[in-house]
């Protein structure tokens, strides 16, 4: 579980600043990460990045308990942290004037609603009115955080961290977007600025998924055993080719995920496949 846990704090943090635009890969984020080691020709602010966000994520597990209460001070330190030694003018302050987010189909509220409508967000998330699982109330979360837009840099990272205490408060692990999927999740976002949720929440859902699914397959004597596609049509059992369980994967037609150029999957996904077509 250590292990695991270790990995996530990588992967995690590779992905998170990939999305953002951090160049360093996943093996060089773990030698910056777990060697202390500096990348030659990486600026000093790329492994400040990564080494910020491996605080923020240990600031996190420390605040992760049954019946964790979301607050705003909370979300500003992580923020000071994620931008901490990098932009500290703006570290763990509100933004004081607008901003705009490129590619994107609407223009962040006036500086001056931002206190306020964060205060309601939170609040949101504490009631709960709408009696939301734990996915949708961090996807909620999520869409209306980035629509605030609360800072003046740093909100994806922030809230992709904060989305996770909802998420990780009751059990459930982080959920971790894959720099693979950036595109799949700037239009989900659009989509969801349109009020709909539809594509934020399966992403979400995938994202915690693929976590969960990690944890189950290090249990002993799992079936949860992921493998490249190449692989898995070595099976006897199973009928397809590579092409085909690539496009079924592609096409979200099976628990699937892809790390790098490779789509990951299990025998059992393809399996319950060719079970359900045939019902
Ligand atoms: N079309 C969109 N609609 C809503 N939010 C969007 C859209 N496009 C991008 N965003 C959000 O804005 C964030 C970018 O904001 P900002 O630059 O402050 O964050 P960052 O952490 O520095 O970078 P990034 O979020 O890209 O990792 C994106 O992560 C995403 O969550
Ligand atoms: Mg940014």
């Amino acid at each position: 579980m250590q292990n695991i846990k270790e990995a996530f704090l990588i992967e995690w943090t590779y992905n998170s600043n990939s999305i953002e635009g951090n160049t360093l890969s996943l093996r060089e984020t773990q030698m910056v990460l777990q060697e202390g080691i500096t990348i030659k020709g990486k600026s000093l602010r790329e492994h400040f990045e990564a080494k910020n966000h491996e605080t923020a994520i240990h600031k996190l597990y420390s605040l992760v308990k049954d019946n964790y209460v979301l607050n705003s001070k909370d979300v500003l330190d992580l923020h000071g942290l994620v931008l901490r030694s990098i932009e500290d003018e703006y570290a763990g302050r509100l933004r004081n004037a607008g901003v705009r987010i490129s590619g994107a189909n609407f223009v962040p509220p006036n500086a001056h609603k931002v206190s306020e409508y964060l205060d309601s967000l939170i609040a949101y998330i504490n009631t709960n009115p709408q009696d939301l699982n734990p996915i949708e109330l961090a996807t909620v979360f999520h869409h209306k955080f980035v629509w605030i837009h609360p800072f003046f840099d740093g909100n994806g990272r922030t809230v992709r961290l904060a989305m996770n205490l909802l998420l990780m408060r009751h059990g459930f692990p982080p959920a971790i977007i894959l720099t693979n999927d950036r595109a799949k999740y700037y239009s989900a976002l659009n989509q969801a600025n349109n009020g709909n949720y539809g594509k934020l929440m399966l992403l979400m859902s995938q994202a915690t998924e693929r976590t969960l699914n990690i944890y189950l397959s290090a249990i002993p004597g799992s079936d949860k055993d992921y493998q490249v596609i190449s692989n898995i049509v070595n099976e006897p059992d199973i009928p397809y080719g590579q092409e085909y369980i690539s496009l079924l994967a592609r096409q979200g037609k099976i628990d699937a995920h892809k790390e790098g150029r490779n789509w990951y999957t299990t025998k059992e996904a393809v399996l319950n496949y060719i079970e359900d077509k045939g019902k």
